[in-house]
């Protein structure tokens, strides 16, 4: 295995990726780059992450930012919750740390979002500490290397996993060990399809050696959850009327239409009078069907119905319900769906 982290090296010294967050790997960059990488794709990550640096090039602007300044940026990356913490995290390094990022584990740990991960992540990357961030990717690599059985998230697999990295860590080096690990894991010992024959390590990897490599580590089946939704498009002169999420759950914080799941058995149409009768406390009828269109997110599938309605009751104003104008409603942060279904709108 020590064999392997040499070769690991060398191979990365020709092969790495040009990744923007590379550059000036501070405590900063890596953490943001860590956060959107971990349900997002390099490719998407790389264009966001340069868009971000330029919104917010520092943890100070970060922190000082509103929510919603900083949910529209995240917006179309998934997974809200993870901007929400990371604002709420930068605002805790500048109340709780004076600004600095701390580097030992525990103070990590503390802040919001910040898993095992991300901590051990920011510590080699940016501070150089001697220790290995572990997600499923290294994970595979290295239940191929060793033909572990199971899956990446049982700590059986876990433990043995983490004992062989640490056999092999570089010390001094651990950055560029674990930056070599992603890339390895992205480029040749990749999840589908893995480049056995292009892989310096093919000779000592008990999994190519038994053919398995395809099927470590086991396959867990995804099931795509269908949500059928309904929601109520309230327009007055040129204003349009949103509301907001709950923090903390789903898309948390962000703005939508009124409306809701439609539930077995019940219409479309009736679906958003009880929603909005439910949500908003007020009676309407609908107008107009404007539009059906299906939406994908990575766990489910959207199959969204929009209708214009009317209420003769008036329909509240307070922080979280809104009449916004047309031009206004791109600075309030949006699920996809939600934004597709404005830009339908504005077209017609
Ligand atoms: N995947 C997760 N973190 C990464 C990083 N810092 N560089 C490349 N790929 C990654």
């Amino acid at each position: 295995m020590k064999e392997f982290a040499e070769n690991l090296i060398l191979w990365y010294e020709e092969q790495k990726r040009t990744l923007p967050w590379r550059d000036d790997p501070c405590p900063y960059s890596v953490w943001v780059s860590e956060v959107m990488l971990q349900q997002t794709t390099v490719p998407t990550v790389k264009g966001r992450f340069e868009r971000w640096m330029e919104r917010f090039p520092d943890l100070q602007s970060l922190a000082e930012a509103s929510e919603r300044d900083v949910l529209t940026e995240w917006e179309g990356l998934g997974y809200y919750q993870r901007a929400s913490r990371l604002h709420a995290a930068a605002r805790a390094v500048v109340e709780e740390h004076d600004g600095r990022i701390p580097s030992d584990e525990n103070s990590l740990r503390k802040l919001p979002g910040i898993g095992p991960y991300i901590a051990s992540a920011i510590r080699s990357l940016a501070f150089g500490v001697d220790v290995v961030a572990i997600d499923a990717n290294i994970c595979r690599v290295f239940m191929r290397l060793l033909a572990i059985d199971g899956r990446p998230g049982q700590s059986t697999v876990r433990r043995q996993v983490e004992n062989s990295t640490l056999d092999i860590l570089p010390s001094g080096d651990s950055s560029r060990f674990n930056q070599a690990l992603m890339d390895f894991g992205s480029l040749i010992c990749r999840p589908r399809a893995p480049q056995c024959g292009r892989c310096f390590a093919n000779s000592n990897c008990k999994a190519c050696e038994l053919g398995l490599q395809d099927e470590i580590p086991r396959k867990r089946r995804k099931n795509i959850e269908e949500i059928d939704t309904a929601v109520a498009v309230f327009v007055c002169r040129s204003n349009v009327y949103i509301q907001q999420r709950p923090h903390g759950g789903l898309f948390g914080g962000m703005w939508e239409f009124p409306g809701g799941k439609i539930e077995d058995g019940e219409n479309a149409a009736d679906a958003v009078v009880r929603e909005v009768e439910e949500e908003l406390g007020v009676a309407c009828c609908v107008t107009e069907k404007i539009t059906s269109f299906v939406h994908f997110y990575t766990r489910f599938k959207v199959n969204l119905h929009a209708f214009m309605c009317l209420t003769a009751q008036e329909l509240p104003c307070d922080e979280k319900h809104r009449w916004v104008e047309w031009g206004d409603a791109g600075e309030y942060p949006m699920p996809s769906a939600s934004r597709k279904l404005i830009r339908i709108l504005s077209r017609q």
